[in-house]
């Protein structure tokens, strides 16, 4: 696993949009070998959009070749409510950018059968050629996506209910009221996320240290489902120096060490 350190959201986010933008130019993608992007939503993210956006409009990277798979979608929020995740990424995102509407994958919380539109969505990731970068958040309690404590390590895309946690937290986009919180979600599995060829997850703010310190020094658990990157050949940790305030300095010295952009002979 790498770990990446930078010294605020904002620095995480230009290094992760570079990262990203790197992978679909070496990718070379056409219409018949298109490059496939897994994406998150939440506040993390929203620096690597606002530069993946810029980088688009001036011309240094086009997603014509590009297809995207969302990872998460709140069950019965309307597609225009400013809370859904159509909406989030349409206003984040996709809107700015030059991807064709129908290459943007993303679950339909309002599907009539919830569980033949999870179904259908992992035959539409395979046909698709599989993922290869998930980008990802976490929540405080270690969730990604959706798949909160607890869940399975070899889940697939499925219905989940939210945990009080997850719903108190996502309360402040709801105007503080979780109430309005949507207490069902549709999320890929922590399988899907596993067997996209890389992942790379987000992970900033002083309210997610000791999740991150549990992802990277606690062992894999399903109590903390990123901790499952420790498993994944090509996992990427992507985060700030507040994040790392619970991690051991030695961690810290270690991850920065090897990562020093001055030498030139490092292995990973
Ligand atoms: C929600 C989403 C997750 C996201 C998490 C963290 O729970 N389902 O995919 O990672 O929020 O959001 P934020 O980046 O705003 O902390």
């Amino acid at each position: 696993m790498r770990v990446i350190i930078k010294k605020d959201q904002n620095e995480v986010g230009l290094w992760t949009a570079s990262y990203i933008a790197d992978k679909i130019r070496r990718s070379d993608p056409t219409p018949n070998k298109p490059f496939v992007l897994g994406l998150p939503t939440g506040s993390s993210p929203i620096p690597v959009y606002r530069e993946l956006a810029r980088m688009c409009k001036a011309g240094e990277l086009s997603f014509k070749n590009v297809i995207t798979f969302n990872m998460d979608e709140y069950v019965g929020l309307d597609e225009n409510h400013t809370e859904s995740y159509h909406y989030f990424m349409f206003e984040n995102l996709f809107r700015h950018i030059d991807i064709p509407r129908e290459h943007i994958n993303i679950l339909n919380g309002n599907a009539p059968d919830l569980e033949a539109e999870c179904a259908d969505y992992e035959k539409r990731i395979v046909a698709a050629g599989g993922i290869d970068l998930f980008i990802g958040g976490i929540g405080p309690d270690g969730h990604i996506a959706f798949n909160e404590p607890g869940s399975s390590l070899t889940s697939r895309t499925r219905v989940k209910t939210l945990r009080y946690d997850t719903i108190l937290a996502n309360s402040r986009f709801f105007g503080g009221d979780m109430n309005k919180v949507p207490k069902l979600a549709l999320t890929v599995g922590v399988g899907t996320v596993m067997d996209a060829r890389e992942v790379l997850i987000i992970i900033t703010g002083f309210n997610k240290a000791r999740a991150l310190r549990e992802v990277v020094e606690g062992g894999v658990s399903h109590m903390w489902t990123a901790s499952i990157l420790q498993m994944h050949q090509r996992g990427i940790i992507a985060c700030d120096e507040p994040a790392t305030s619970e991690l051991h300095l030695d961690t810290v010295k270690y991850f920065m060490d090897i990562e020093n952009p001055d030498d030139k002979n490092r292995h990973f």
